[in-house]
């Protein structure tokens, strides 16, 4: 069932819960800008926020959200392990630097942010074992093809609750949703908006024009009514509530239809095919 509000929450195969969309973070960098997008954010009502080791900004996030006086019980924090901590002893030590420049004791969710052939199966391990440790409360991955999952599951002692990956109506990546599904894993949009890319495409302009929606509005909206649960990013107040606005209308059928006929398998970011054989983003 599509979800209602922006609050609203999903069970994962864990047990925990995890809001429904997220706040996106990457290339935030600065501490104004950190504060009044927070700000804005958590003012419209999303509860996750998302980051990673990679962006640099966790020890900006985490002053940040302690100034503003939010509760941690009433945040869903997102973290991912960087490529060049990835193996079992520099996660584990990695991840404390997490915490410490969240300025938390524990994580909602950690993702490993990319898979990695050489401590595939090292990095993994060491998630469980954070899980174990009460730091981390859910594990998942992120850019896991169908393929990387299948191989981690081969040694798994659990599987990642949460996949996320590039998703906008240029990728739909129908088929790795499917398969997500089947094996009980929530997908998660990054870069629901395409980075701007799509957002002139005339067919989804048409579609927000009918709907009295702006094209952003009705992307989010796509994502939502497939299941998946969209962290878009912006560093404008407008457009962080414009985002958030999506939970008062609905697509019909053949606005999915056309919508997801837009794929073009186009990526705005890294193949993860790449990044698993040689370690890194770029
Ligand atoms: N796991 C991964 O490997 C991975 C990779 C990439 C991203 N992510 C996560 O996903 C989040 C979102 O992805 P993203 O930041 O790459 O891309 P995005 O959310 O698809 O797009 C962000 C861009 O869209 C603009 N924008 C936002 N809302 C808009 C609106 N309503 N109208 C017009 N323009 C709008 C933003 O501009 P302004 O900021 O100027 O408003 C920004 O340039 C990231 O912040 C990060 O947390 C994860």
């Amino acid at each position: 069932m599509t979800p209602t509000k922006i609050t609203d929450t999903i069970e994962l195969a864990d047990g925990n819960r995890m809001p429904v969309m997220g706040f996106g973070t990457y290339l935030i960098g600065d501490q104004e800008t950190m504060t009044t997008t927070i700000n804005a954010a958590w003012n419209a009502g999303y509860r996750m926020f998302d980051t990673a080791m990679m962006y640099r900004n966790e020890d900006i996030l985490g002053p940040t959200i302690h100034q503003l006086g939010l509760p941690r019980e009433g945040l869903f924090l997102t973290s991912k392990v960087a490529e060049v901590v990835q193996g079992y002893d520099r996660t584990m030590k990695a991840v404390e630097g997490s915490l410490k420049r969240l300025q938390t004791d524990y994580l909602d969710l950690l993702l490993v942010h990319w898979p990695v052939h050489e401590y595939f199966f090292d990095t993994w391990r060491a998630m469980e074992q954070l899980k174990a440790d009460g730091k981390v409360k859910s594990i998942g991955v992120s850019n896991y093809t169908m393929a990387h999952l299948e191989l981690l599951a081969t040694q798994a002692k659990e599987m990642p609750v949460v996949n996320q990956v590039e998703y906008h109506p240029y990728l739909n990546q129908q088929a790795l949703l499917d398969f997500d599904r089947d094996q009980k894993i929530v997908t998660e949009a990054w870069s629901p908006l395409g980075r701007r890319v799509v957002l002139d495409n005339p067919m989804l302009a048409k579609i927000a024009k009918h709907q009295g929606k702006t094209v952003a509005q009705v992307i989010l909206r796509w994502e939502l009514q497939h299941g998946l649960l969209p962290i878009p990013k912006s560093t404008h107040v407008e457009r962080i509530q414009e985002n958030a606005d999506i939970f008062d209308f609905s697509l019909a059928e053949d606005e999915m239809t056309m919508i997801d006929l837009l794929n073009k398998n186009e990526r705005t970011g890294n193949e993860p095919e790449i990044v698993y054989e040689t370690g890194k983003q770029y």
